[in-house]
């Protein structure tokens, strides 16, 4: 049986993460996988996990399965987190998940499930895995234009024509804040028109939420999701806990499903559960529960929001001296949109030649489209990193 499978086309992020641990150079830089990094290059637990943690390993008594849409005091909490008081809660239903790569797939499992025939609309450029997991669950896909790689910010325009195309029933897959991997994000203005357009063809947005907090704020990235659930009858979201609680190995996330009415949600909660049940059966415990108690505790919750706030003006400021750096490297405003773009990554638009020597000459490792992590930039390297730029033509 196995004599006749064919080797699977890599992943670039994850290729990029062998490359980076298999290159023998000292100072190596790597700008790859999405993973925040403070000034020390260090990837810390965050203070309120480690103390959740603690609590957890002294008051749990058993390890007996919780159920099939996991911690509900979780699933609860990430809603508050994500929606806020926008949408009814009777209509809104949520799975825990193994991560936001598995809240991604349960949705698109949940659409397969509801709507075989509908094709799901993802932007050009987004994370890998977006059209990997859509061909893999065997749902038809179409890609809108969102990225002039001239200015390196939202094309506006091409997003619009390209989405006029949109046919009842389609899905469309938007990145709720940080767009990954560009670093532009949409305007409040975009988000309405987006809004007026999906409601007009009875679409259906879904919307991928990774990054909240690392933007501009925990409410501030949600405002254009906040307002698109207001305005329409159906939302899904996928949730991801691995960058705002650095609980990456964890695999902690949320499948979640706003529906019209209260009893169509009540269906849509049994084929959520339905779905864990067939893929893992019980999400994994340990991580979600951290983030329930976190949220559920004023204190630890605040000391969480610190130190969320304190990564988040990390990498503002990051950006500003990188565009500084730029700026007097190349003697050009032409790479100020850093500055602009916000969360974990910048797509630079630089070629993949000028990728590739970066990664050879200077031991430089960014995804070949020039995304970079933003996080992973040494706070005394800004000036290395930008003269190497300038050495491959950048
Ligand atoms: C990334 O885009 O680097 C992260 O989301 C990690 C991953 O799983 O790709």
């Amino acid at each position: 049986m196995l004599e006749v499978l064919k080797p699977q086309p890599p992943d670039k992020i994850i290729e990029l993460m062998g490359l980076f641990a298999a290159d023998p150079r000292a100072d190596k830089l790597d700008l790859g996988v999405g993973v925040y990094k403070d000034p020390q290059g260090r990837t810390p637990i965050m203070r309120a996990v480690k103390r959740a943690e603690e609590r957890l390993l002294k008051e749990q008594t058993t390890k007996s399965y919780v159920g099939l849409l996991g911690d509900l005091d979780f699933v609860g909490q990430m809603r508050g987190l994500i929606l806020g008081d926008t949408v009814a809660p009777e209509r809104v239903v949520g799975a825990q998940t193994p991560g936001g790569t598995g809240a991604v797939r349960q949705l698109l499992e949940l659409v397969r499930l509801a709507r075989p025939g509908a094709t799901v609309w993802y932007s050009e450029p987004t994370w890998p895995n977006h059209p990997a997991i859509i061909a893999h669950v065997g749902l038809a896909a179409r890609t809108y234009r969102y990225f002039d790689p001239v200015t390196c910010q939202v094309d506006g325009t091409a997003l619009r024509e390209d989405l006029a195309d949109l046919a009842a029933g389609d899905v469309v897959l938007l990145h709720g804040c940080c767009h990954n991997p560009t670093g532009a994000n949409l305007t409040l203005g975009d988000w309405a028109d987006l809004t007026a357009l999906i409601a007009e063809r009875h679409a259906v947005p879904m919307i991928d939420l990774a990054y909240q907090g690392f933007g501009d704020g925990l409410a501030a990235d949600v405002e254009g999701l906040r307002a698109m659930a207001a305005a329409l009858p159906e939302m899904l979201i996928a949730a991801s806990c691995s960058k705002n609680f650095g609980l990456y190995r964890d695999r902690v996330g949320a499948a979640f499903a706003v529906a019209a009415t209260a009893e169509t949600a009540a269906v849509t909660k049994g084929a959520l559960a339905a779905l864990n049940r067939v893929n893992y059966s019980f999400p994994p415990d340990h991580g979600a529960k951290v983030v329930a108690i976190i949220l559920g505790d004023p204190e630890l919750r605040a000391d969480w929001e610190a130190e969320l706030a304190d990564m988040r003006e990390t990498m503002l400021q990051l950006r500003e001296r990188l565009a500084e750096a730029l700026r007097r490297e190349t003697n050009s405003d032409r790479f100020d949109f850093v500055a602009e773009h916000r969360g974990m990554f910048s797509r630079l638009g630089l070629s993949p030649e000028q990728v590739a020597a970066l990664r050879a000459e200077h031991g430089i490792y960014m995804v070949g489209d020039s995304r970079i992590n933003i996080a992973g930039l040494p706070p005394e390297g800004l000036d290395r990193f930008a003269r190497a730029i300038v050495t491959v033509g950048g």
